[in-house]
């Protein structure tokens, strides 16, 4: 069967249809960033809440029996969604690793009754409790503390009666990711630009997902590819991937895709 999938391609096709023609046990790494019914677009807006819900848990259901047993998966949404898919999650066989906070630094919202949303939610999981690919020295990341770090580096800090001397890389990755959100980093004298899609995730981001959780050579599911960001990222890195997105236009030039028609393609 996995003669006939099409690998480093985006396959123009409704998610459902695209996931039913993977093989099972097939994949090492989804990265997988849907709709959060937020409205921002024809295909953001669901008529209700459990319209958004049902499509979110056929499509969670479809794609887990496509990872391998090693394999992991991260999934994007608001916190409040991710709490539901986490609970939702809590009857399958998978196991939670993080609930990653996304501090953007800008906002999805203007709220004056409430806090302003500054953050987005990342769900984390593996296949297997144990056997999973997780390569913490490649995501590493600066302390902050630039002046004690100097210190300890020449002279080691006592911890615990034993003296302690920072790594040369950085700290651990901590489950609180600070990182600038695109629609901030193009803004011009403050100003949101337009882009041709309106939620492309930062590449750093991905970066770091897709060398912590997969080796040289995996393949990458990149699920609701949008401008096809993961598929990039994980084509630099050196891995196979394969991604799905609906609307072609979407889709940066530098990959190719295979336009796929099917009946459940509702927005060609
Ligand atoms: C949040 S965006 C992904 C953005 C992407 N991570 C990036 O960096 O550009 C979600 C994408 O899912 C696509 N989409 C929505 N419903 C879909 C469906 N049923 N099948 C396939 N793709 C769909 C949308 O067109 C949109 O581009």
């Amino acid at each position: 069967m996995s003669n006939s999938i099409h690998l480093n391609k985006i396959h123009i096709q409704d998610v459902f249809t695209f996931l039913e023609s993977l093989p099972n046990d097939y994949i090492d790494l989804a990265i997988v960033d849907p709709p959060y019914n937020l409205k921002i677009a024809d295909w953001d807006n669901f008529k209700s809440k459990k319209e958004f819900l049902d499509f979110s848990f056929e499509w969670i259901d479809l794609m887990l029996p496509k990872l391998k047993n090693s394999g992991s998966f991260y999934i994007f949404n608001t916190p409040y969604n991710c709490a539901l898919f986490l609970n939702h999650l809590k009857n399958k066989k998978v196991y939670f690793q993080n609930f990653i906070t996304w501090y953007k630094k800008d906002g999805l919202s203007y709220c004056k009754r409430r806090y302003n949303n500054n953050q987005e939610s990342i769900l984390f999981y593996t296949m297997d409790a144990k056997k999973y690919y997780f390569d913490y020295e490649s995501i590493r990341i600066p302390y902050n503390s630039v002046e004690r770090i100097a210190h300890a580096s020449k002279k080691g800090i006592l911890k615990n009666g034993k003296r302690w001397y920072p790594n040369q890389n950085g700290k651990l990755c901590p489950d609180v990711w600070e990182i600038t959100s695109e629609r901030h980093k193009n803004k011009i004298n403050g100003k949101v630009i337009k882009q041709n899609h309106p939620t492309p995730k930062p590449k750093e981001m991905i970066e770091r997902m897709i060398k912590a959780s997969s080796k040289s050579g995996d393949l990458v599911l990149d699920l609701f590819s949008g401008t096809g960001t993961t598929s990039i990222i994980a084509n630099q890195l050196g891995r196979k991937y394969i991604g799905c997105e609906i609307n072609k236009n979407y889709i940066d030039s530098s990959l190719s895709i295979l336009d796929i028609k099917t009946k459940r393609s509702k927005n060609e």
